[in-house]
């Protein structure tokens, strides 16, 4: 039987932002831009290209800039229609040409398990992606991509992974699993055997960390309902997924490409200097600027 086609993507963009303060004090981290495009364009336009082209985002107060991003701006392009800018007029069109974002609340800021619940109406009986936007992920097959590859080969709920240091799997969740053969290729792809929301380094199985890419089935929401608070004393979308591990198989891809934890300072500085530099209009006088300074 062939399984069902992954029509949704769910972004969760709820969270308060608190590792970006003062910057998040009156705009959503998601609109932060890497360069000229907020974080969130990044995973939405991510998910057109693996072929989702509905989109729920699960927002908070104080996220309202998101839902205007997507939307058409009239004052906006009448006025570059009037100075002739053709080429902004073009970009601008572009992000609210892109899709139909649908949008939900979460009340109060719970997890990730609450986040993706809160999307269970609109999502419906089918699978469904779920993409942390904090994770950028530049890849040459888009990551969700990946991922839906190995659900359409094993019809199983399918989560991104990527080694990390050991020292730092205590920030992620983690996993316990066995390399399996998928589309004759091996060593990517693993089916799960337990997997653990922020281990401590010493009790960690693996340093295997998931990464915010999640292929989900509709069974999940029972499961995100089955839990209690768990790290951080929050409901743990890891937890739900072991709960669903008792009563069916999960996969992990460890994806191709690279990824920025856009969500740290660091990482979000990583990304901004990396994109920068690849950019046909900025790259060459950006790296010029680079190497003149004494470092
Ligand atoms: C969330 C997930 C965690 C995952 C991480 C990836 O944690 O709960 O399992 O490893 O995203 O970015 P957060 O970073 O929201 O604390």
């Amino acid at each position: 039987m062939p399984v069902a086609k992954v029509r949704k993507a769910v972004f969760p963009a709820a969270g308060l932002g608190t590792r970006f303060l003062p910057a998040t004090k009156a705009q959503p981290k998601e609109m932060l831009p890497l360069v000229d495009k907020p974080i969130i364009q990044y995973g939405v336009e991510e998910a057109l290209q693996s072929g989702i082209s509905n989109i729920i985002i699960v927002t908070g107060r104080g996220k309202s800039a998101i839902e205007d991003h997507f939307d058409v701006s009239f004052e906006l392009e009448n006025l570059l229609e009037s100075r002739s800018k053709k080429e902004l007029l073009k970009i601008v069109r572009q992000v609210s040409d892109l899709i139909d974002i649908s949008y939900i609340r979460q009340k109060e800021a719970l997890g990730l398990g609450h986040a993706v619940l809160r999307a269970k109406e609109l999502v419906g009986p089918e699978p469904f992606a779920t993409v942390l936007a904090d994770d950028v992920i530049d890849a040459a097959t888009p990551c969700i991509r990946q991922l839906l590859d190995v659900y359409e080969f094993f019809g199983a709920p399918v989560l991104a992974v990527m080694e990390v240091p050991k020292e730092a799997i205590s920030s992620y969740g983690c996993i316990d699993a066995e390399p399996v053969t998928c589309n004759g290729s091996k060593g990517q792809v693993f089916r799960i055997r337990d997997l653990v929301e922020k281990p401590k380094a010493s009790e960690a199985p693996s340093n295997l960390a998931i990464i915010g890419r999640y292929i989900l089935t509709p069974d999940i929401f029972d499961s995100i309902g089955s839990i209690t608070p768990g790290a951080g004393g929050e409901l743990q979308l890891t937890d739900a997924l072991r709960h669903q591990l008792r009563s069916r198989p999960l996969y992990a891809v460890k994806f191709e490409g690279k990824r920025y934890d856009a969500g740290d300072k660091l990482g979000f500085l990583k990304a901004t200097v990396e994109f920068a530099l690849r950019r046909a209009d900025l790259g060459a006088d950006f790296r010029e600027y680079l190497k003149g300074l004494t470092l």
